[in-house]
């Protein structure tokens, strides 16, 4: 049976009261629905230390690392920080190309910076020529376990979420070019529409953005991912 992921990408949102509160609330109310269900939430790095000092019942990622090594470079942090913190990284998220100007050999140095330090990289990607370029230069992306988000550009953070059916041709499209990758989907994904995606046949689960920011609602994603509710 193929695993359901569900990753949740805070941005750059909350205070630590207001992170500390969230995973009150989550603490409190989650059960895994099943147990190929895997939940991700990607919290700024602030906030990581405030989950592992829990026991924290699912897996946290990182937004973004340096595509630098440890050492000189202030004001990055290293992949190798991030060691025993997180099992997973955000990396080349479209805001990130946008604002920040990182480019495909950006997002490449950071890939092969969290496969050095056994972090598993979720690659977002919102044009088939940025898989092209990854899978030229990481030939062993998929097989080093890596993982691809596929986020069109119209559909984030806009309430208009792309078609299931359209986002599972272009998640066929993305699995021609890079292998065994499993390939989420996202862009305004809500409870109400989360399990017409991870229904499709070619899509391995969602990135969850504005509905992650409260417990209660990401809950009920991940819920609904799994076809629970
Ligand atoms: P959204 O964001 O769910 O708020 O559309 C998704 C993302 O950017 O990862």
């Amino acid at each position: 049976m193929k695993k359901t992921y569900v990753l949740g990408n805070w941005k750059s949102n909350k205070t630590v009261e207001e992170a500390r509160a969230w995973i009150d609330t989550f603490h409190t109310t989650y059960t895994n629905p099943a147990p190929d269900t895997i939940v991700i939430v990607c919290p700024q790095f602030i906030h990581l230390p405030l989950f592992t000092a829990t026991t924290f019942p699912a897996a946290i990622g990182a937004q973004n690392i340096s595509a630098f090594p440890t050492g000189a470079y202030t004001g990055e942090i290293a992949a190798a920080s991030l060691t025993g913190l997180v099992s997973h990284v955000m990396i080349g998220h479209s805001e990130r190309r946008t604002h920040c100007g990182e480019t495909d050999s950006v997002v490449i140095q950071k890939v092969t910076r969290a496969q050095e330090s056994g972090i598993i990289p979720v690659v977002c990607v919102s044009e088939i020529e940025q898989v092209k370029a990854l899978a030229d230069a990481v030939p062993e992306f998929s097989s080093k376990g890596g993982m691809l988000l596929y986020e069109p550009l119209s559909a984030i953070g806009t309430g208009q979420a792309d078609s299931p059916e359209r986002a599972n041709a272009k998640a066929m499209e993305i699995a021609a070019i890079i292998g065994e990758a499993p390939i989420l989907y996202g862009g305004s994904v809500v409870p109400e529409n989360v399990h017409g995606f991870t229904a499709q046949s070619h899509i391995s689960g969602v990135g969850v953005g504005g509905a992650s920011l409260d417990a209660t609602k990401f809950i009920n994603v991940i819920r609904a991912a799994a076809q629970t509710v």
